[in-house]
């Protein structure tokens, strides 16, 4: 693809405006989310959904979540039963993602990666869905990033990887929640991803052992064999290798810490995994960037959005 100068908008009126014109245009613009940057195109129109796959360099096979304003533009798109669609009145607006049956045609077939499912969420950022409300069409958007990088936190997370590759990005500061959001099966409620609405938020009163066999444990999918997407082992990936658990610094690591381990970045110094969880990628990006040949990062509890951070880490760890 040869390099387009990238431009930076900060959000308001004007950035949503020419954002919108772009996405009418059949391109595709990175947008904040209250989860992370998307990289959002026309969901109906196969060029422009081709043409994010394009910009990240990703896999075909992989599907994307398509985002839609409110309930109702959502069941224009996918079949909600009555359990779907209290979890839409529940979590919605807001980090949940629901993968239900498709409506023949309410979207591009590259979008589905060409399952009779399809990913929908209303996210809540103002950003979204002020672009949302302007071009009244679903948009197809994942994360703003080049396939298999750090999702992106801020604005200049997405032009670490996609500058010269995008032709706009919508800049409204950091995200608030940090981690993509969860992915449910709204048929059988199972996670496909944890995220930052936690196990515990999802099903209140069951105990941690159900909760955790809630959890989508498939096959990883290999090209042309999409059984849990979403769950490829390496995502999320630094270009530097990745230690686990690590209760110190070793020579030649970056540091991560949390609580009581102090690093050379914190996560939280208090032990607050909200918190931890809005640094997470930004500490990554910080990482991969610093002078040192390898990160480490101290243990982080699997306690509710913990385990969405731990699901993170894995897979950035993972080669
Ligand atoms: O928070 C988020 O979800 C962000 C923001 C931009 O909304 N988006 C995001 O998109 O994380 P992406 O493309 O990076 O991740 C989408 C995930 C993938 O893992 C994909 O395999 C899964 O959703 N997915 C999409 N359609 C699916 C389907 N029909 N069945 C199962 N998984 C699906
Ligand atoms: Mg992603």
């Amino acid at each position: 693809m040869s390099a387009i100068a990238t431009r930076t908008l900060p959000y308001g009126e004007a950035a949503i405006a020419d954002a919108a014109a772009v996405i009418a245009a059949g391109g595709c613009v990175a947008v904040p989310t209250e989860t992370v940057y998307g990289l959002a195109a026309d969901a109906t129109d196969s060029d422009a959904v081709a043409g994010i796959y394009a910009a990240k360099g990703r896999p075909s096979f992989n599907p994307l979540i398509v985002h839609v304003p409110d309930l109702a533009a959502a069941e224009a798109i996918a079949v909600f039963d009555d359990a779907a669609r209290a979890l839409a009145a529940r979590f919605w607006p807001g980090p949940l993602t629901l993968v239900l049956p498709m409506r023949p045609g309410a979207v591009a077939r590259l979008v589905t990666a060409g399952l009779d499912t399809v990913a929908v969420r209303v996210p809540a950022h103002r950003a979204m869905q002020a672009l949302l409300r302007a071009c009244g069409r679903p948009l197809a958007a994942p994360s703003a990033n080049a396939s298999n990088r750090i999702s992106p936190t801020r604005a200049r997370h997405v032009l670490a990887t996609l500058d010269g590759r995008i032709a706009l990005v919508i800049d409204d500061g950091p995200t608030s929640a940090g981690l993509e959001s969860t992915i449910v099966d709204g048929r059988t409620a199972e996670v496909l991803r944890p995220g930052p609405i936690s196990f515990a938020d999802l099903f209140p009163g069951e105990g941690r052992d159900v909760l955790h066999t809630r959890l989508a444990t498939g096959p990883r999918p290999s090209p042309g064999h999409v059984t849990a997407p979403g769950q490829l082992a390496s995502h999320y990936a630094p270009t530097k290798p990745l230690r686990l658990d690590a209760g110190e610094h070793r020579e030649g690591e970056w540091l991560i810490g949390f609580g009581a381990v102090a690093g050379d970045d914190t996560l939280s110094a208090i032990g607050d995994l909200t918190e931890a969880a809005a640094r997470l990628f930004d500490a990554l990006h910080r990482a991969d960037a610093s002078d040192r040949a390898a990160i480490a990062v101290a243990p982080i509890p699997d306690d509710g959005i913990g385990a969405a951070i731990n699901d993170r880490l894995r897979r950035a760890a993972y080669r």
